[in-house]
């Protein structure tokens, strides 16, 4: 089966949301030629309204993503924002589990897991990131340590809500950095997240996840993971900010 490319812009902490207008509607200019392909930007909760008014009034073609859900329907979570929240600005994905909340903000493999239950409850889907250190990386426990927080994120969910989830894999060393793997090294864990998918709620199921390579993705690099058979797409965060050079890892994306 082919699955469909994806590539998810992660615009971190940037933009207001009068910048985030601008930027999503610069980078309209570049999305009529996008056939067969998503194309998602997640843009700092403040901003979805106005993202999310740009893209409506342009057939969609630029599906909306969060950065971040709490996994509560409601209640006194000061500072949290709920599923049913994000479902009615119009958000059909949201990123879990990035390193850097797992990294600043003490977010746990157990709590991964309940947001991607909460968000597959109200239909989004979730953009589940996992990836090593460095550390782990030199010591030779990049496959076990990977495996394990899919499986420990993934937990309870049932096959079929398996084969909807995008998984996003991200060595924390490449983010930011300028740093990548080489795509074979990138797609050999890509084939193993595939894998444990597959182990754990049967084969076709992992051929279904789409499974996205992240961490310094950028235009002059983007074919070459694109071209493994277990990379689906990207997670982009730098050169989501540079509509032009997005546009063109979603260009690589689609062959
Ligand atoms: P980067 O970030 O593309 O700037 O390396 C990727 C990410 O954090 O998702």
């Amino acid at each position: 089966m082919d699955r469909r490319p994806l590539v998810a812009g992660n615009w971190k902490m940037y933009k207001t949301s009068g910048e985030a207008a601008v930027l999503v509607q610069k980078l309209e200019d570049y999305a009529s030629g996008w056939r067969d392909i998503d194309v998602v930007v997640c843009p700092p909760f403040v901003d979805l309204k106005a993202v999310s008014t740009v893209i409506e009034l342009d057939e969609v073609r630029i599906a909306l993503g969060a950065q971040n859900v709490y996994w509560e329907e409601e209640g006194a979570f000061t500072g949290e924002v709920a599923p049913r929240m994000l479902v009615e600005l119009g958000v059909t994905y949201c990123i879990v589990g990035h390193s850097e909340r797992r990294e600043y903000f003490g977010e746990t493999d157990a709590g991964v897991n309940k947001k991607v239950h909460a968000l597959l409850a109200h239909d989004i889907t979730p953009i589940m990131c996992c990836g090593e250190s460095l550390e782990t990386r030199e010591a030779g426990d990049t496959d076990a340590f990977v495996r394990e927080q899919v499986r420990k994120g993934l937990d309870g969910i049932t096959a079929e809500q398996a084969g909807r989830i995008v998984i996003a894999y991200e060595p924390i060393w490449a983010i930011g950095t300028g740093r990548t793997p080489t795509p074979e090294m990138a797609n050999d864990v890509c084939r193993s997240i595939r894998a444990t998918v597959g182990a754990m709620f049967g084969q076709p199921a992992a051929i279904q996840t789409r499974i996205l390579y992240g961490g310094s993705v950028k235009a002059e690099n983007a074919r070459v993971f694109f071209g493994e058979p277990d990379i689906d797409g990207a997670l982009v965060g730098g050169a989501s900010l540079d509509p032009e050079g997005f546009s063109r890892i979603a260009e690589a994306a689609i062959g």
